[in-house]
């Protein structure tokens, strides 16, 4: 880099170099020094800029120096010269300006490149693939085989009043059954319309869908129920009903039968039996409690140890949910004529199905999210 007290400083006079060869000379060594100012950057586009200004820079620039004491106090005489080879020099200078610029360019795109190089050979960012809880597998395992036979899927408010849980059902106000069922009521604003409770069945949409809809009526309803239950193996106090509910003109106690028969087979296999027992709920009359031979003893009640099965207890028959025929009384609710309608209803508890079909002995996994659980059902 030329420095304040070189040639480019003075005039071709002053230096007593204003003959044709001293001049050619001149630009010779000026070539010569960019050339080596040039070589001695390392290529980098900061480093141009810098070289820019040194040689073509407006103000302070090589050439700007010597166009302004070589070039204009030029003797006439020698004038077409010193253009001549300022111009060359000029040219020379650019050119391999340009070529530093597109060099240094090359190597930021490279360098930045290989900041963001990919490794084909590390391994992947193995992202887990979720699935549905099986709860939800379960339920929509019960939809399939309702919905085969004609019944439609409906679902209704988890919040809801004492009337559609208890008195439309035939619950009355202090009815023993209530004690059963003592559920969560919901604290409500001062002067706000209730009482409002979780619900503790699904059977409150029974009432709403034949309040909504003449008969016939098929329906099956997924959701979640609440009960103060203390949890235990077999007890949450949040859990999955199903309910099912058909009424039409001729629907018999054989039509019921059947119907839950079908299911159990379809759910469990050909192989498992359904029978019921007498039971009571004060919406269904007759009311009954389905039980499924057992399908871990094939319904022997011995174990293959050869002492009694400890899942149905020697029983041979497991419990599985409860039912009846539609009692006329819920009909006065929603306006149905009992006289010509008849009808069944259901009430399946999800969360033990599940347990019964895949051999889980505690209902508070279901819960828990351990994904070592979860995992087992895809
Ligand atoms: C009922 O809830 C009736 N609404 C069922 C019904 C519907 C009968 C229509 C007649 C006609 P129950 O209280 O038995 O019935 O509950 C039904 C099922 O829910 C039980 O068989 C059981 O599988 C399940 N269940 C009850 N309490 C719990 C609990 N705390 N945790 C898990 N499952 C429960």
């Amino acid at each position: 880099m030329p420095t304040q007290d070189d040639a480019t400083q003075k005039t071709l006079a002053a230096m007593g170099r204003d003959d044709p060869a001293s001049v050619t000379q001149l630009f010779v060594e000026l070539s010569t020094r960019f050339d080596q100012h040039l070589a001695a950057q390392e290529t980098s586009e900061h480093n141009y800029t810098l070289l820019k200004n040194a040689w073509l820079g407006r103000k302070a620039g090589v050439l700007g120096e010597i166009t302004e004491h070589w070039l204009k106090p030029a003797s006439p005489a020698l004038k077409p010269l010193v253009g001549q080879s300022l111009n060359a020099l000029k040219r020379h200078v650019e050119d391999r300006l340009e070529a530093f610029r597109q060099a240094a360019e090359q190597a930021s795109a490279k360098a930045a490149l290989l900041g963001r190089k990919i490794d084909l050979s590390l391994p992947g960012v193995v992202r887990p693939i979720g699935s549905r809880h099986l709860i939800r597998q379960v339920m929509a395992e019960v939809e399939d085989i309702f919905v085969s036979i004609g019944f439609s899927v409906v679902e209704g408010p988890e919040i809801e009043t004492p009337y559609y849980n208890f008195e439309a059902l035939n619950i009355p106000e202090h009815h023993p059954v209530r004690d059963d069922m003592d559920t969560f009521y919901l604290d409500l604003p001062r002067g706000a319309a209730g009482p409002l409770l979780l619900r503790t069945h699904t059977s409150p949409v029974q009432i709403h869908t034949m309040e909504r809809q003449e008969p016939p009526v098929r329906v099956i309803v997924p959701g979640k129920v609440y009960r103060r239950d203390n949890p235990d193996a077999t007890h949450s106090f949040m859990f999955h009903q199903i309910e099912g509910l058909a009424v039409d003109s001729d629907i018999t106690f054989c039509d019921f039968t059947g119907t839950i028969d079908y299911f159990v087979k379809q759910f469990f296999g050909e192989q498992v039996k359904a029978r019921f027992r007498p039971s009571y709920f004060p919406f269904t009359e007759p009311s009954v409690e389905f039980d499924a031979s057992c399908v871990f003893c094939g319904g022997s009640g011995t174990s293959g140890a050869g002492g009694s099965c400890s899942k149905c207890k020697g029983a041979g028959w497991i419990e599985l949910f409860g039912a009846g025929m539609v009692d006329p009384a819920v009909y006065g609710h929603v306006h149905y004529d009992a006289k010509k309608l008849s009808g069944f209803a259901f009430g399946i508890g999800i969360d033990r199905l599940a347990m019964l079909k895949y051999g889980i002995d505690d209902i508070q996994v279901f819960f828990q999210n351990d994904v070592r659980f979860l995992g087992q059902f895809p």
